[in-house]
């Protein structure tokens, strides 16, 4: 069984939607949750939170990666992505370029991402797909 399976992808969205109504999004009002599952099953939630100082502001998964991070639970094999307009429905929105960073610090070169494509159906890619050259430093 692939280590992705300890929760269904539908269950991790589920999740990020919950998160997402946790967002302090007053200035940009984009709303976004997410829910990174670590490898060993356990499950981190995020949400953006803004600042006035706009460049202050963090991304959800960044929240929830940093998390998993701080609780000693990585490395991270799936994060699921649920973000839209304020109060409307999701869209098939992907983690930015910073978080896709993130995610291959702390996650595994196969981490799944998932997010709400069209007709509500889950989409999934592999982290290696969104960022195949990501900075190493060397
Ligand atoms: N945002 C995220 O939380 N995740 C992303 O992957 C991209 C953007 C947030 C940052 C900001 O609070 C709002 O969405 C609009 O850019």
């Amino acid at each position: 069984m692939e280590n992705n399976s300890l929760i269904p992808p539908e269950e991790l969205l589920a999740l990020a939607a919950n998160a997402r109504q946790q967002a302090y999004a007053p200035y940009s009002n984009f709303t976004v949750g997410a829910a990174v599952l670590t490898a060993d099953g356990r499950i981190f939630l995020g949400a953006n939170v803004e600042n006035a100082s706009y460049s202050l502001s963090i991304c959800a998964e960044r929240v929830a990666a940093f998390t998993a991070a701080a609780e000693g639970a990585l490395p991270l094999i799936a994060c699921a992505v649920v973000a839209g307009k304020k109060n409307e429905p999701a869209g098939a929105v992907l983690p930015c370029g910073a978080c896709l960073q993130v995610l291959i610090e702390l996650g595994k070169a196969e981490l799944t991402v998932y997010t709400i494509g069209e007709d509500d159906v889950v989409a999934r890619k592999k982290l290696s797909e969104l960022l195949p050259s990501p900075f190493t430093g060397t």
